[in-house]
């Protein structure tokens, strides 16, 4: 036995060592082989400066070839229950990968519950959602595929078998046996939204000396930053770099009251755990490229965000969940109590976390 199995070794090394020289004499001028589709090269993200330490675990396992089929995915029209919606229908790339001014949108079967958020440096997320009940993208753009498209998923596997490309970017990004499955159409969309970076504002300019802020954006930035404003609370990551202006955490900023937390309209975070301290809370979203991302909040009540500075000077309410931020003295009687000169400021500020870069990227664009 032992015998044999040393002679088979031997032999399979021989085979193995002559079809490797064969390979080297022929391989100019064979057509490549199934195998030699399998190129996978890595994709590096690009990370702005300043920005914090990404550590999501998917990063080194994206690819050149997986972004690109993602991106295909993103804006295909078939994947979807009456073949007329994509990603892309409520995440246009000129409103940040938003929808399009609109505050709810149309999905397969009726109105979405809540906004489209825009869909921006992601990859330091880890829990997706106004409400977080997503712990991954794959996941998240699984649920997508169900609830705002209604894929059947088998049909779409179906089509997309019929399409060359598709069946070559497969192979291309995830190798033998090639065959197209639903995690790798999961993973394929996971990798694209990742590659969405945003970080070329004319605040990152300021930052990095290449542009002056207006005297009112700079004011802006400040009553951003400081106590006049406290928007840093939430609107800033926690471990020392504010430039995802999101901490990625759940919280009440005060936009309705409340009694008891059944009195929330929508429960928010509180559906997802069941703690009653979860009610009425959702995620912090990042401020970046809001002035393209109204109308503004999850349910996108404000139009403006003129009336999205006058809502945290004037009109936040009371309710059992609320954030401790909003309880400060400052805070008292309904909000900041800015002036107008400062309430501008704000605005003015936040314009300038417009990245027109982001939005023109072409990685972003609908390839067909
Ligand atoms: C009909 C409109 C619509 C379509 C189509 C749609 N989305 Fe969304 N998307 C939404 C809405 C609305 C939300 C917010 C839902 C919520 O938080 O409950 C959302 C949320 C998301 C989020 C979470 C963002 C965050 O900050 O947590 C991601 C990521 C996302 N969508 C990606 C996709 C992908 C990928 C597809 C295609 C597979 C897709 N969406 C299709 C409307 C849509
Ligand atoms: C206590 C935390 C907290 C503070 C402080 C805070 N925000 Fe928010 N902000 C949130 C949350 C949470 C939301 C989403 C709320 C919702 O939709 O239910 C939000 C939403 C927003 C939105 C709308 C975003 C979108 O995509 O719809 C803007 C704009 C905004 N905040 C700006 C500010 C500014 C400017 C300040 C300072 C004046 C500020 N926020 C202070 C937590 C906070």
């Amino acid at each position: 036995m032992k015998r044999f199995s040393f002679l088979t070794l031997l032999l399979s090394g021989i085979v193995a060592a002559l079809s490797n020289c064969r390979h080297t004499h022929v391989d100019n001028n064979q057509p490549s082989d199934s195998d030699s589709l399998y190129t996978n090269t890595h994709y590096t993200l690009t990370i702005p400066a300043r920005f914090p330490l990404l550590t999501n675990p998917y990063k080194d396992s994206m690819s050149v070839e997986g972004v690109e089929l993602g991106r295909i995915l993103f804006y295909d029209k078939h994947l979807s229950l009456d073949g007329q919606k994509s990603c892309a229908t409520c995440h246009n790339v000129l409103f940040a990968l938003s929808d399009s001014g609109n505050a709810k949108s149309t999905n397969e079967f009726q109105q979405t519950v809540r906004n489209a958020p825009a869909l921006e440096n992601l990859a330091w997320a880890s829990q997706l959602f106004w409400d977080g009940r997503s712990g991954s993208l794959a996941l998240q753009a699984q649920d997508a595929y169900q609830h705002e498209l209604g894929l059947v998923v088998q049909n779409g596997i179906n089509y997309l078998k019929t399409d060359s490309t598709y069946t070559r970017l497969f192979r291309k990004s995830f190798g033998r046996p090639g065959d197209i499955t639903a995690p790798k159409i999961y993973n394929a969309i996971q990798q694209f939204v990742m590659s969405a970076i945003s970080g070329n504002s004319k605040l990152d300019k300021y930052l990095r000396g290449e542009e002056q802020l207006t005297p009112s954006e700079l004011m802006g930035y400040q009553i951003f930053l400081n106590e006049t404003g406290d928007c840093f609370h939430c609107h800033a990551s926690s471990g020392g770099s504010t430039l995802l202006f999101t901490d990625n955490l759940f919280r009440n900023n005060g936009l309705d009251s409340a009694v008891n937390v059944s009195d929330f309209k929508d429960a928010g975070r509180g559906a997802i755990t069941g703690s009653s301290s979860d009610y009425g809370k959702f995620k912090d979203p990042s401020l970046r490229n809001i002035a393209l991302t109204g109308p503004y909040m999850h349910d996108g009540r404000y139009t403006t965000l003129q009336q999205v500075i006058n809502f945290y000077s004037d009109s936040t309410k009371l309710s059992p969940t609320i954030d401790n931020t909003m309880l400060l003295p400052n805070h008292a009687n309904g909000g900041l109590h800015l002036s107008t000169v400062q309430k501008q400021a704000l605005v003015d500020f936040l314009y300038t976390l417009t990245d027109t870069s982001f939005i023109h990227n072409p990685g972003l664009q609908n390839p067909f």
